[in-house]
């Protein structure tokens, strides 16, 4: 048996969706465990791009996937999925886990209001529902993808919640919106109807897989950063993004993880709000801005950018317990010099090397910069024939910074991706465990 999770290592957007998808070609199954449809994960194939926001990223190779049970499922915007893939010839093959939370028209109407209401303290969220998804989840109020198949059960949750979640927005967030409970209650139907061929326990789907000798591949959201517990809080999103969430969100024991591949974006970016020590507000901000499309996947927004900050990468391998690293866009980069590392904070006259975790403190924090020599900018055909040629073909430069970014972190980056393109892709050694 072999297995694999996949991590982002900053604030999420790293390029999980490129490097999911290229190594999904050598896996059995592809399997998302956290997060919902707030993520998107970006494959690029010849002239097509695919955003997924829910299947996991080897749905191009026409892999197994599983939606397991720490997931927030929007059935909507999965049967949307769906629909589109089966539209371009990639019907998923899919498992959709039966304890999986469902994300509701009300829990959209809760993100909003929430967020409204705090004000200076919001996250900037997607506004897709997950914080109010979670919550119910851990209040036992949820509704799982197990209730869209049984009427009665669904009448009664439904009928509860709706009252409580009206009374909450009206009452509380004084929010126009309106919950209709029949309208719930015949979509959730309807979900159910067409959700039911999917619907397994994905824990007996991944452990038989496991035991016949099956490749998976775990494909984390979001980003180390983002987490709920070893995150910016309250920055974050409303789930643990971290690798040990795969044994809660995949119903797997910790023995059958067989390595961690920590995904990592060349420099920083962030898209939501909360502070980033590294955040550039000037014009090279602005120019890896554009250089790099940083656009949000889900929302549109424009991303904040900045140089790679080591002290956050530094958690991530610990937390994570990361075996491997892919680091990616080393060919936005280019054109860039000198180019800077974080490798320490300055929190109030003192040099510190680990996250402070408390807001006031963290937003105090000033970055303690190294400097490197920058690389050229190539156009894209040029980093496509580096890719072909190895890692020695890539500027010395780049090779430079990549090397300390392995000696700082101690942890080697065995994939490097220098464009969009399954193909600009240069894998130095093989990541797949044992
Ligand atoms: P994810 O959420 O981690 O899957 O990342 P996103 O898909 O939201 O954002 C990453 C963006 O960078 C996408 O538009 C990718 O196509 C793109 N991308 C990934 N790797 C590279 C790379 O090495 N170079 C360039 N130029 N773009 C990349
Ligand atoms: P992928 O998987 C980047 C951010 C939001 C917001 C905070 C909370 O594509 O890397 P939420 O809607 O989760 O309650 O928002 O988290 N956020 C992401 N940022 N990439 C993502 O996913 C994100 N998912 C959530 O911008 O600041
Ligand atoms: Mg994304």
């Amino acid at each position: 048996m072999s297995s694999l999770i996949v991590v982002g290592c900053q604030w999420g957007d790293e390029g999980k969706g490129k490097i999911v998808d290229y190594l999904a070609s050598q896996a059995d199954y592809v399997t998302r465990f956290q997060g919902g449809s707030n993520a998107g994960h970006t494959i690029n194939v010849g002239n097509e791009t695919y955003k997924l926001r829910l299947l996991p990223s080897g749905v191009l190779h026409r892999k197994k996937l599983v939606i397991a049970n720490g997931v927030v499922v929007d059935p909507a915007v999965l049967l949307q999925e769906i629909s589109d893939l089966t539209g371009h010839g990639y019907a998923p093959d899919l498992a959709l886990s039966d304890r999986a939370h469902v994300t509701l028209s009300y829990h959209q109407m809760l993100d909003a209001a929430e967020e409204k209401f705090k004000g200076a303290l919001r996250s900037g969220t997607t506004l897709r529902g997950i914080g109010p998804t979670y919550t119910d989840k851990v209040a036992r109020y949820g509704i799982r993808v197990c209730d869209l198949l049984d009427a009665e059960t669904l009448k009664q949750k439904l009928t509860q919640n709706s009252i409580l979640k009206q009374k909450i927005l009206t009452s509380v967030y004084e929010s126009d919106s309106r919950v209709d409970e029949r309208q719930l209650l015949d979509t959730c139907l309807r979900f159910g109807k067409e959700l039911q061929p999917y619907v397994a326990d994905t824990s007996i789907v991944l452990s038989n897989a496991l035991d016949n000798g099956k490749r998976v591949l775990f494909e984390g959201a979001q980003g180390l950063m983002l987490d709920v517990d070893h995150g910016l809080y309250p920055f974050g999103t409303s789930s643990n993004t971290v690798a040990g969430a795969v044994c809660t969100g995949a119903g797997i024991g910790p023995g059958r993880i067989n390595g961690v591949l920590g995904v990592v974006k060349a420099y920083t970016s962030r898209v939501g709000a909360g502070p980033v020590p590294t955040e550039l507000t000037d014009e090279i901000g602005s120019r890896l801005q554009e250089k790099g499309k940083e656009f949000g996947t889900v929302t549109g927004r424009r991303r904040r950018c900045g140089w790679v900050d080591a002290v956050a990468l530094r958690l991530a391998v610990r937390v994570n317990s990361l075996s491997t690293m892919a680091l990616t866009k080393v060919d936005t980069l280019g054109g860039f010099s000198p180019i800077k590392i974080c490798v320490e904070y300055e929190l109030d006259g003192r040099r510190i090397t680990e996250q402070p975790a408390a807001l006031r403190e963290y937003s105090n924090c000033k970055p303690v910069y190294e400097e490197m020599e920058g690389w050229p900018d190539l156009p894209p055909s040029d980093w496509a024939s580096i890719a072909k040629k190895g890692y020695s073909s890539l500027p010395t430069q780049a090779r430079s910074y990549i090397e300390r970014l392995e000696e700082i972190t101690k942890v080697p980056a065995k994939i490097i991706s220098v464009g969009e393109a399954r193909n600009a892709t240069i894998h130095r050694s093989e990541v797949w465990p044992g």
